[in-house]
């Protein structure tokens, strides 16, 4: 039921002094006060329908998509049949954070996701960033998913009826084209789903997920009676340099397990849910990823990698000699990687919730619709954004600039887990990362060294990026965040 309920008053500010500069951009928010107030938006609050099930296909739902089935044909050519040790690189990266997710999702169950993490231990400036970080995560990955979606409705299209969209209307400029229609339509299919409701949007994507899954085990049977040994000869050929790269570029695939973690104002039992949801969810996708490609590159020589968009699609092809197993592999791949679209375009609204919240963004991305208990305008806004960029830029460079945000949000989380470790030791965790901080340092670095491994264009978009998360920071949230307004609290709790 839609609880009307008046959002807390003002927030408490923490301990740390308000005054100066430096202090103002350190300022902490109280972990009481973000789970407090979780739930409360502008005008109503969200609804808290969504149990361990359904967090956990939220998270299979924005991990497993444009990754396996697209990506993974652009990482081939850089690692050769080594790319299932890429998936398994990229994989510990995203365990390593996943454990730290874990821990402080149990701990701050609310919606912002890191960004919130952050602005409980590290202070404003850093969850600002990191919050902006999550934009190129959520936001971004949401319109390189679509330009995927658009792919595979091609091919299946080429298979059912013979046709295919025109370049002009299915590509970016970038690629040979006017504008990616398809991407454009699969996200605003997304936000017609969004709009009905937090509950109904879980269960249209439980089915999603369900018939991803299926793809893929039915995509390794098949593939299987393809194998040929010799394709696994020069396992490597392109050294170690190349494993890392193409570790760093399959990361995109991992991205996602943490979405459960912007549902925690909409999850029935946070605290107990949300860490299971995210480890659970982690597990299912590395052993899938890693089967999948240790059969496709069995399948096919990696140097065919090259030119292929819907690779996996086109492997089920090869080894029956029959078009109907492609075409049944582009259908599921159609409706996975819609479901990507619904459950990361819904993480990015959440996010941009909480932070409106904390008078980072605008109110309205806070304001919740009386009648659904969503955020309405805020997902309108979020959808139509998402939908220009997935219809105006390639794939190739939204993955990479995605991975690059997401990678440093990973690395703050877990220097986060470290800080409120020592900040808040007594705090109730229901999940705990074991042998901390060793793991969560040997996160970091890890997330650090697949940083290093992306391009230096990647590094140059990330670096304007910034730059204009600060200006806009500056301009904006510092003046307005409600911590700079409020009065001094009393000093957190142990
Ligand atoms: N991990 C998501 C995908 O691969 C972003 O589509």
């Amino acid at each position: 039921m839609l609880d009307q309920g008046a959002p807390p008053q003002s927030p408490p500010t923490s301990a740390t002094p308000s005054s100066g500069i430096g202090a103002r951009l350190m300022r902490r928010k109280p972990v009481e006060h973000l789970v407090q107030e979780g739930g409360h938006g502008e005008g109503g609050s969200l609804r808290r329908s969504l149990g361990l099930w359904q967090l956990t296909m939220i998270s299979i739902g924005a991990t497993l998509g444009t990754g396996i089935f697209v990506v993974l044909g652009e990482a081939v050519p850089k690692a050769g049949p080594a790319v299932t040790l890429s998936f398994v690189i990229a994989g510990l990266t995203a365990l390593f954070s996943a454990l730290s997710y874990a821990e402080l999702a149990g701990t701050i169950p609310v919606a912002g996701s890191s960004y919130s993490y952050a602005y409980a231990t590290m202070g404003e400036l850093i969850a600002w960033i990191c919050g902006w970080c999550l934009v190129l995560e959520y936001g971004v990955s949401v319109a390189a998913v679509a330009v995927g979606w658009g792919e595979y409705l091609n091919e299946l299209l080429d298979g059912t009826i013979g046709v295919t969209i025109p370049d002009a209307l299915s590509a970016p400029p970038g690629d040979g084209g006017i504008f990616n229609l398809p991407a454009l339509i699969v996200v605003l299919l997304a936000m017609a789903f969004l709009l009905g409701g937090a509950r109904e949007s879980a269960r249209a994507n439980t089915i999603m997920v369900a018939v991803k899954i299926a793809a893929l085990v039915l995509f390794c049977a098949i593939g299987l009676q393809g194998l040929r040994s010799g394709n696994y000869e020069h396992f490597m050929p392109l050294g170690m340099a190349g494993v890392s790269a193409a570790g760093a570029t399959l990361f995109f695939s991992y991205i996602g397990f943490d979405a459960a973690s912007t549902a925690g104002e909409e999850a029935k039992d946070p605290q107990r849910d949300l860490p299971r949801a995210i480890m659970l969810s982690l597990v299912i996708v590395t052993a899938l990823y890693v089967l999948v490609a240790a059969v496709a590159v069995g399948a096919k020589p990696w140097r065919q990698f090259g030119d292929s968009e819907a690779a996996l699609a086109e492997i089920m092809k090869d080894v029956t000699g029959q078009t109907f197993w492609g075409t049944l592999l582009a259908a599921c791949a159609v409706i996975a990687i819609a479901s990507v679209v619904l459950t990361v375009l819904y993480g990015q609204t959440r996010i941009l919730f909480a932070m409106a919240r904390d008078g980072l963004v605008p109110k309205v991305f806070a304001r919740v619709h009386p009648k659904t208990g969503t955020p309405r305008a805020n997902t309108v806004i979020v959808s139509l954004f998402c939908g220009v960029l997935a219809a105006a830029i390639p794939l190739g460079q939204l993955a990479d600039a995605t991975s690059i945000g997401t990678l440093f949000a990973f690395a703050l989380v877990n220097v986060a887990v470290v800080v409120l470790r020592r900040t808040r030791p007594a705090m109730r965790r229901t999940f705990r990362v074991p042998f901390a901080p060793v793991m969560p340092a040997i996160g970091f670095l890890l997330c650090v060294w697949m940083m290093a491994s992306l391009s230096a264009v990647t590094w140059v978009v990330f670096g304007v990026w910034m730059a204009v998360g600060l200006v806009f920071y500056f301009s904006y949230g510092y003046r307005r965040s409600r911590m700079a307004t409020a009065e001094p609290a009393v000093a957190e709790q142990p």
